[in-house]
């Protein structure tokens, strides 16, 4: 059991925690890759938006991905919002993936709002700008329902969060 989908809103933290799990996993000889969301959609899933269907898309070809890399022993981090429970279990019985959950409050991600994606879902409703499908806000996430390990990026620093995810999947893996 070597998948691990990182499940949070966008700017919660999961790509800058999951790259630096990989860092430390490699620098302890372990192979490691992670599946980022932002980076999949623009070269494996181009051809996919952000209705259910295709989120739920996005999701089954990363853990696709992520399957064959499991095969050869590679530890993969799935780095992406992964907002549906159905999908996320698809994942845990097809693949045995385990679910940790970077939560972080929304008040603290709209101060954040690193992208501004944000702020153009609270624009007034007919502006050219205004994303009408942002998760969190306009959109569906669906807290997951028992995720192996949680997170609370608002409450503890990044460096805490790397290490309790690291102990998570070291103890994992090596089962
Ligand atoms: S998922 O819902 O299919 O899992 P994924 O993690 O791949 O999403 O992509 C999310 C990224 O797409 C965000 O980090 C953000 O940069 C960008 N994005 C653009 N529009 C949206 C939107 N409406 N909702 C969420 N993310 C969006």
């Amino acid at each position: 059991m070597r998948i691990f989908q990182m499940t949070g809103l966008s700017g919660a933290g999961k790509t800058t925690i999951a790259s630096n799990v990989k860092s430390i996993l490699i620098e302890k000889g372990y192979a490691v890759e992670v599946l980022d969301g932002d980076v999949f959609r623009r070269n494996l899933c181009p051809d996919l938006g952000f209705s259910k269907q295709d989120r739920n898309e996005n999701i089954r070809r990363m853990g696709f991905v992520a399957n064959l890399l499991a095969q050869n022993n590679i530890i993969v981090l799935i780095s992406a919002i992964n907002p549906y429970e159905s999908v996320r279990q698809e994942l845990v019985e097809r693949y045995q993936a385990k679910t940790v959950f970077v939560n972080c409050e929304i008040q603290t991600l709209l101060k954040r709002d690193t992208k501004g994606l944000y702020a153009r879902a609270f624009l007034p409703k007919n502006h050219i700008d205004k994303i009408n499908n942002l998760t969190g806000v306009n959109d569906t996430y669906e807290v997951p329902i028992h995720p192996d390990l949680t997170i609370h990026t608002h409450q503890e620093s990044i460096e805490a969060s790397v290490q309790r995810i690291l102990k998570f999947i070291i103890d994992s893996v090596e089962k």
